[in-house]
């Protein structure tokens, strides 16, 4: 089966989608807002580990949504973060919450724009880290322009850090996540009707713009993207649990985290990527591009 559809308008329909559903995870249990004021910290486990010690860092963060994730590296240390979103009503909500935590304009702004224009659109352009998390690329059809995006923002040194939903989740069966249903290499845009949120676990939240235009990029592609764009891969982790529901009978564990019921196979559901931006560029040694 493929994975086709028309994806004339993407940006305006995914804006529309994205934009209506600000209100709705502004109040859900998922995203729990009253707790994240009260200091909830809303990363995954494994990422603060990961990312290395932020401390004094200036950290971008694209496709921040309302910026919790954001805001939650300046509570960890960050001397500044910036968060970047399309959606008008996520970046909103997210200066509100840095308000309402007393954060300055130094220490935190947001952006509205899309993120092929985030060169343009930011701030500033040089940071120490580049942060991306779960679900987010799949909005983006050239993955390679979005790489080139990240390697230009890093200053020598920096790093960036992705932890992403594993593209293998975008092609299985909705019911159990075991057979393949959808191409797996494919450049093609797959357009679905998404009515509701993830926040809901009917999805009964009465929504109206619900076309949902996402392209699948394999590991592969994201590799040899940053790649080219004159990065250097730290490490790849591929996680077997996730953060909600993914397929319908998975089941939650004892630690919070999703996953197959016990005697299905374990598949990978999020992976987590750190690469860092070579600090002597001339060398080349990681160059395929003519960017740098
Ligand atoms: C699932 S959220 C990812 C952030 C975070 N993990 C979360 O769940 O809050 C995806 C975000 O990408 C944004 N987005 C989608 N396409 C975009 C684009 N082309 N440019 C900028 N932001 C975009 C949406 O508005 C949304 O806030």
């Amino acid at each position: 089966m493929g994975n086709q559809g028309d994806q004339t308008g993407w940006r305006d329909r995914n804006h529309a989608l994205w934009d209506e559903r600000v209100d709705i995870h502004a109040v859900s249990a998922s995203y729990n807002i009253d707790g994240f004021l009260k200091g909830d910290d809303v990363l995954m486990d494994f990422e603060p580990g990961e990312i290395g010690d932020v401390t004094g860092k200036r950290l971008v963060h694209l496709q921040c949504h309302m910026g919790q994730e954001t805001l939650t590296w300046l509570r960890r240390g960050a001397s500044r973060v910036v968060g970047l979103d399309f959606s008008e009503s996520a970046i909103g909500r997210a200066r509100e919450l840095a308000a309402e935590l007393g954060f300055s304009s130094t220490e935190a702004a947001f952006t509205v724009a899309d993120l092929y224009d985030a060169p343009n659109a930011l701030p500033e352009t040089e940071f120490d880290v580049v942060y991306v998390s779960m679900g987010s690329i799949n909005w983006l059809p050239d993955i390679g322009r979005w790489a080139r995006i990240v390697a230009d923002l890093l200053i020598p040194g920096g790093i960036l850090y992705l932890n992403e939903f594993h593209p293998v989740t975008h092609v299985l069966d909705e019911a159990t996540g075991t057979r393949f249903v959808h191409d797996y290499i494919t450049s093609q845009a797959m357009v679905r009707e998404a009515p509701g949120t993830y926040t809901d676990s009917d999805r009964s939240a009465p929504t109206v713009h619900n076309t949902a235009i996402e392209w699948i990029h394999s590991l592969g592609d994201v590799l040899s993207a940053l790649a080219v764009a004159g990065l250097r891969l730290e490490f790849l982790h591929e996680h077997d649990r996730t953060v909600f529901r993914h397929f319908a009978n998975f089941e939650r564990g004892a630690d919070g985290w999703w996953g197959p019921p016990p005697g299905q196979p374990r598949i990978p559901l999020l992976y987590s990527l750190k690469a860092s931006k070579p600090l002597n560029l001339s060398t080349g040694i990681t160059c395929g591009s003519s960017l740098y």
